[in-house]
């Protein structure tokens, strides 16, 4: 088999579509037909749905549960209660964070919406008549919702379970509400640069409780074949083999006769990493019956019941001399984590990466400490769209940057400038613990400074403010400003793990003998184009099309072992794990190379797509004519076939940065924003696709501004969710989105193999500081410091009303 069709270098490199071309999306063929295949897709026969009975208390203890009525509904067939599961030893289930969790209710409700007891039937409506049959008596309990006064020595406890235990899975307990002290810095040193300082800005910074919003709530169909002994779990995971294992641990059943599957998911956003009650009642409903059983939340339970994400109050307080060099940071977070310490956090780190608090600044000091609470909410505290915590600590140190700029009377901008860490700096070793493997800050700060016109903005700000003042207009205008720094790609294993299962990840390569090939991964996409991105990757190593790549994910039984995609580790890890493989092929191959030109390997170099004879171009074989030799031809030394896997396990984690800015115009009188401009430079390293990069810029930053103008999950004191249905909990329309300017500088990381940082996750991290700097920057003139999210236009009304700007 021969391809000798002279074509230059150019197109060949054109014809591969690799690293950094804007390749089409391979996956919105069938997304954009209606033909994903979402788990409510999944139809088998005889299935059976099932659904939960929840509590409409957020504190109460169950005194009796009466399923004899719903029992009688037709097409009803079992009714689970904890009672049912304790005997299987699965009433309770480990959560990620080393607490554990009811399945369903023992004894006692800790929120509204819990899980109470589990319905199966013929149908999902058979399973609501069910449902509304069953006799839940209730005794209500004192509710606490707020987490400083769950710390009260009168608090009631919330735990019983723990009550006695002064130990849990981060250390010692002060309170029976108390979860954990995490401490990280040097707590002593950064007190006395306080004490000592010309400046000091203190301030409480609260990042209000949210919800991620995929377009698919949380389900799963659990299948048991009770003749083979094997059950098959098709749900929304985004780390299919740590489900596997998990399920393997809790039911005792060999993790060979277990087979998870992740099929389009609808978007995952951090809230379908963890466990839930759906997923063991429906395997245990499967054994029970042996016929497939599905569960499906609907948008209610999914905003109301599944994991939450931030609910962080901040106080932080930032020394600085009066030149305005910052000299430290102090920070302490109360946590509110609901009923059950349920965080996607690696295990060391019970509160994420929150010590990148420190920023993209160099300060010589800093100290940390977050005590986690039990109060009566929702469990959870995931990544929503940001790596672990990392998105609170972005808002937490701009939020501190914007009122120490106040303090010392400068400009913000000028502010930082002085502040970043300087490029000659890196890598460079934080405070709190970290090594930033690379950045250009000043670079990227001046870029986006001079797109936006900065110095032309205040000077229009201070006109505006002026005509306010002279009665000439009742706009406001705000210049929110935003440097982050990102910590993305956990791993590495040393460090970093989930229940004990390292976070490493992994592809396998398996190229056919005509030059196509099949790349699976651990890692599984829920939008973010990785059958696109990741055959990329492999085009530009291995010298074969991206077209003529397939790229498989989500199916335990044929994907390596992986830790699944969350807070923008699909690049860092699996991108790098598919490098690794990739170079893997590329090095059998060029062995069989030599031996069809006759050369020794040595005398061969690597040309786009080919392997060429030093010192003689026209001696070459491709990579699709050693495909086809790797099958077919007998090597002396070689084994036939030509595939590779790589377990990646990266000696560090990468450290995206940006530079947004938000020029947001503000109505006085009716709280009403209008986001007139917004810049986003981004810097993720060596770009692998800058039309999906964009994509992924859009979809964050317009969360972003979901979060920070309007979405919350709020509570009532009796601890009723205010905020549980799609006409209260804004999710951002066309109508609301605004034009975003993306534009980018490049820093390689230095330990990637194509020196590829993460991105999904950064215009979320720095989206949300942008736009909430945007406001307050608007107010900064009539002596605003500090005001909690989100910023509604109700709560934008407030905040002048209370600044007595309406007369
Ligand atoms: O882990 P997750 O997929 O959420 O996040 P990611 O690794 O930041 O990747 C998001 C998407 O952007 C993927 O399709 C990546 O391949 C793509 N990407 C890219 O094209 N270049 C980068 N340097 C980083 C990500």
């Amino acid at each position: 088999m021969t391809d000798q069709t002279p074509i230059s270098r150019e197109e060949r490199v054109e014809k591969l579509k690799g690293v950094g071309s804007e390749r089409k999306r391979v996956e919105d063929a069938r997304f954009t037909q209606g033909k994903g295949n979402y788990v409510d897709d999944i139809k088998l026969p005889g299935m059976l749905f099932g659904d939960f009975v929840r509590s409409p208390y957020a504190h109460a203890r169950v005194v009796s549960i009466n399923k004899d009525a719903a029992l009688k509904v037709p097409g009803v067939l079992a009714v689970l209660t904890a009672a049912d599961l304790a005997p299987l030893g699965l009433h309770w289930m480990p959560t990620l964070a080393g607490d554990k969790q009811m399945v369903l209710a023992d004894g006692k409700v800790l929120f509204q919406g819990q899980e109470v007891a589990f319905v199966v039937a013929t149908d999902r409506y058979a399973a609501a008549d069910g449902i509304e049959a069953v006799e839940v008596e209730y005794e209500e309990l004192p509710v606490v919702v707020d987490p400083f006064k769950a710390l009260a020595p009168d608090a009631p406890v919330l735990r019983e379970d723990l009550e006695g235990k002064m130990t849990g899975a981060h250390g010692p307990r002060k309170h029976h509400n108390h979860i954990f002290t995490w401490e990280q810095g040097d707590q002593a040193a950064t007190e006395a640069v306080i004490a000592s300082a010309d400046v000091v800005a203190e301030e409480m910074v609260y990042y209000h409780r949210t919800h991620p919003c995929p377009l698919e709530p949380c389900g799963c169909v659990a299948s048991m074949d009770k003749v083979n002994g094997k059950l098959t779990l098709w749900g929304t995971f985004q780390a299919p083999h740590a489900i596997r294992t998990v399920v393997s641990l809790i039911s005792g059943i060999e993790e060979h006769n277990i087979r998870v599957i992740s099929p389009d998911i609808g978007g995952g956003f951090g809230n379908k990493v963890g466990a839930y009650s759906g997923y063991v009642c429906s395997v245990v409903a499967s054994i029970v019956t042996g016929k497939p059983v599905k569960w499906i939340e609907d948008r209610m339970d999914n905003l109301m019941t599944t994991a939450f994400a931030r609910d962080y109050w901040m106080k932080g307080r930032i020394a600085a001399t009066k030149e305005g060099k910052i000299t430290g940071l102090w920070c302490h977070v109360t946590a509110d984590h609901g009923g059950f310490d349920a965080c996607a956090d690696p295990t060391k780190f019970p509160a994420g990466f929150f010590n990148i608090c420190t920023g993209s600044y160099d300060i010589p000091v800093a100290y940390l400490a977050v005590d986690g609470v039990y109060t009566n909410k929702a469990p959870g505290g995931v990544a929503y769209r940001c790596s672990f915590r990392v998105t609170e600590a972005a808002y937490f140190i701009e939020r501190m940057i914007e009122i120490l700029a106040i303090e010392l009377n400068m400009d913000a901008a000028e502010l930082r400038r002085i502040n970043f860490i300087r490029k000659e700096q890196f890598p460079y070793h934080s405070a709190l613990g970290w090594e930033y493997d690379s950045g250009d800050y000043h670079t990227a700060w001046e870029k986006a400074l001079k797109a936006v016109d900065y110095e032309g903005l205040r000077k229009e700000q201070a006109q505006r403010v002026a005509d306010f003042k002279a009665g000439k207009t009742r706009k406001l205008l705000g210049i929110g400003l935003t440097h982050f720094t990102e910590i993305v790609g956990a791993g590495p294993v040393k460090n970093c793990d989930i229940l004990g299962l390292g976070m490493f990840d992994s592809c396998e390569i398996r190229i056919h003998p005509t030059g196509s090939a099949i790349a699976r991964l651990g890692t599984i996409s829920q939008g973010q184009g990785h059958a696109t991105t990741f055959a990329q990757i492999l085009a530009s190593e291995i010298g074969l099309p991206a077209d003529s790549i397939t790229v498989e994910e989500g199916d335990t039984d044929t994907a390596p072992y992986g830790l699944g995609t969350y807070g923008s580790r699909s690049t860092p890890v699996a991108g790098a794990a598919t490098a690794m493989a990739g170079r893997k092929i590329r090095a059998k191959a060029q062995m069989i190379a030599a031996w069809l030109l006759e050369v020794h390997d040595n005398d061969l170099e690597w040309d786009v797509d080919r392997f060429v004879v030093k010192g003689a171009p026209e001696r070459f074989k491709t990579m699709k004519e050693i495909a086809f030799a790797a099958y077919n031809q007998a090597i002396p030394g070689l084994e036939p076939g030509l595939e590779a896997v790589s377990y990646y396990d990266p000696p560090n984690m990468t450290y995206p940065f940006g530079a947004y800015i938000c020029v947001m115009e503000i109505d006085v009188d009716t709280g009403v924003h209008e986001i007139r401009q917004f810049y986003a430079l981004d810097d993720c390293g060596t770009r692998i696709n800058p039309m999906i990069i964009e994509g992924q810029v859009h979809g964050g930053l317009t969360e972003a501004l979901a979060i920070a103008m309007g979405q919350e999950i709020a509570y009532d004191e009796l601890g009723n969710c205010k905020t549980g249905t799609l006409m209260d909990f804004f999710v951002p329309t066309a109508w609301e989105t605004p034009h975003y300017t993306t534009d980018h500088t490049t820093t390689p990381s230095p330990h990637h193999p194509i020196g590829a940082k993460g991105v999904g996750e950064s215009p979320n991290v720095g989206g949300v500081p942008a736009f909430s700097n945007a406001v307050h920057d608007a107010f900064r003139a009539f002596g605003l410091r500090q005001s909690h999210m989100p910023h509604d236009h109700w709560r934008i009304w407030k905040i002048a009303n209370g600044l007595g700007l309406h007369g």
